[in-house]
Formats: structure tokens, sequence, C-alpha cells
């Protein structure tokens, strides 16, 4: 039988966290410093994983989109803080941390710049038509004909459904090209954009609709059908928050009859599978869900994600606890 470590061994050991979703090398090598990590993601025996570590585990790093079943964190008895690297945390089951008293944490305002340039890209992308442009000179043929005419932004309205930290910067980013704002939300706030609650109603009001709320229960599915149907034949669709807000079947079938102009989407339902209509249509702009996809911010979000851990685990109050537990 081997001996049992000595307190002063046991208060120098490193803390042991699960990682449940692939980490880049700027966040995981300087985890794997501080802490001895289990990477569940990778391993092929996950159920082998829990029973020899499970007992020990303190502290577990997610993706954004990472959906953690509880039936995992019912297999991890010693749990005390989930830190998820992303803003969204909509694979989390709040409810069920808070009962256990687990804390959860996120990235948020390290990324907002960079979505909310997402957001305008593909306002521009689709309203001006910019990737069939490029395709259009790439396959040579503005050398037979000139190009297409295509819509004034400027005094468009953009409605945004979510403002707050990404849903207000798209919107002075709007602003600033000229762009009427309008939004929807929980409650109106304090601003000068144009609140209308009512989903539908500013679908209806809205040139493009943009997609910047959380994922999650509470907001799965609601751009359906009658929604798509509001936003009429003038409207583009912008999602940059999450797919499982948009009814994706009923929005394809939106684009295949027509009933709305074009979409612009840089999150799915099923990622990285993408429903293959959308492949052939050129109206559509896809983008592989690169909202916070540069160096500068996936760094910051990463420092932030190993913050959150190293102040819990040093008894410090964390940088950026979720609002619902706060
Ligand atoms: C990331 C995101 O792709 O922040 C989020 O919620 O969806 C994205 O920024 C993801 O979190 C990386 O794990």
């Amino acid at each position: 039988m081997g001996r049992h470590a000595t307190l002063e061994e046991e208060l120098t050991m490193p803390t042991d966290i699960i990682v449940t979703a692939p980490l880049p090398p700027f966040l995981y090598d300087p985890l794997k410093a501080d802490y001895r990590c289990h990477d569940y993601a990778q391993a092929s025996d996950k159920p082998g994983l829990l029973a020899a570590q499970a007992a020990v585990i303190r502290g577990l790093v997610q993706g954004g989109g990472t959906v953690t079943p509880t039936s995992l964190l019912d297999a991890l008895p010693a749990l005390e803080i989930i830190s998820v690297f992303g803003v969204g945390y909509d694979g989390v089951p709040v409810d069920y941390c808070r009962r256990r008293g687990i804390n959860v944490t996120n990235t948020p305002d390290v990324l907002t710049d960079d979505v909310a340039d997402v957001a305008v890209a593909l306002i521009m992308m689709t309203g001006r038509g910019f990737v069939r442009l490029n395709r259009f000179v790439q396959a040579g043929e503005w050398l037979k004909r000139g190009p297409e005419l295509t819509t004034k932004l400027g005094g468009r309205t953009v409605g945004i459904l979510g403002l707050g930290r990404i849903g207000k910067a798209i919107a002075q980013r709007v602003s600033a090209m000229g762009m009427k704002v309008a939004y929807a939300g929980r409650k109106p706030q304090d601003v000068a954009y144009r609140f209308v609650p009512d989903l539908k109603a500013l679908a209806a009001a809205s040139d493009f609709l943009v997609v910047a709320c959380p994922g999650g229960a509470e907001t799965r599915n609601i751009i359906d059908a009658a929604v798509l149907a509001a936003l009429g034949r003038k409207g583009t669709l912008v999602n940059i928050a999450r797919g499982s807000i948009v009814d994706e079947p009923a929005l394809v079938a939106a684009l295949q009859a027509g009933t709305i102009k074009a979409a612009g989407l840089d999150v799915f339902a099923d990622e990285p599978n993408i429903p293959q209509p959308l492949f052939a249509m050129d109206n559509v702009v896809l983008l592989p869900h690169v909202g916070s996809a540069t160096r500068e911010t996936r760094q910051a979000m990463g420092d932030l994600c190993k913050a959150n851990l190293d102040a819990w685990f040093a008894g410090k109050p964390l940088p950026t606890l979720i609002p619902e537990l706060g």
C-alpha cells in the first residue's frame, strides 16, 4: 500500500480540475502549469477517468458552447467552480449549480467589440452583397458585365434582440453608420433607441434583425416561422449569439420560399453542421462561429477564464461570477 501524503504535501499539491472542451494552448498550458488537469474532452475512457479521479476534482473548465449535463456534475461531488471559456453559459445548468453551491464564471466584456464587429460585418456582407460580389470578381464576371446594385444601409433599421453589452456595441456601430436602432429585451433601458418588446413587431420594423441575446431554454427557437414572416421580404436575419435561438428549419424554409431577403449567420443549432440547403444560397453568408476569434480576444478570454479559477482557489473574490449567482 502506498503511504498517505503528509499535510504539507497535501497543502502544496496542485488542485485537480477537469477540462470538458478542447482548449487552445495559450489557456491549456498555463492551466497545466498550475493545476492537475484531467482532459475529459479528449479522454477515450471517460467513465474510467471519472472512476479514478472524480472524488478529487474541484474545478471544471469548459467552452462557451459546451453542454455540461447534470449527470456529469452528479459524478463530481467535490466540484466548487465551473469556469466557462466564453461569455455564453447556456450549456451550464445554472439552477443545479445554485442548489449545489457551485460557482459559475464566464468571460464577458473582453469579447464584446469583436463580436459586435462580426454583426456589423454580416450586415454589410448581406446588405451590400459583398460576399457575392467577391465571388463575382474572382469568377472573372466583372470582365463581362457590371456589378449588381445593392441597397443603401444608412437610414435602414436594425432591430436588436438583446440589448446587453454586445447588443449595445452593435447599436453604437450601426448608429455611426447612420442606421436606426430598435430593440427587444426583458425590459426597456435608459437608451436613445426604440424599445419594441414584441418580437414580431420588432421583426416587422427591422431591415436587419440581429440576434444578440443569451441562448438557453428561455430563448430556444424564439425566432420562429411567425417572426420570420414578420421580418418579411425586406428583412435580413443576422445571428451572432446562439443557433438554438433560431428555429433553423423555419429559417431554411423562409429562405427557400423567399419570404425573407437574406441571412448572415455566425452560429448554428448543431455546429459545425450547417443545413445543406444554406450552402447553395447566394443571399446567405455563413461564418464558422468566429465572433470572438481574434488572437487578442481569445488570449484575454483565456486569461480571464484562468483568473477566475485562480481567484477561487486563492480565496479571493471572483472576477466575473455570472449575475444569476451574484
Ligand atoms: C467562443 C462563444 O467560440 O463566448 C462565447 O459564448 O460562443 C465564443 O466566444 C467559445 O466560447 C469558445 O469556447
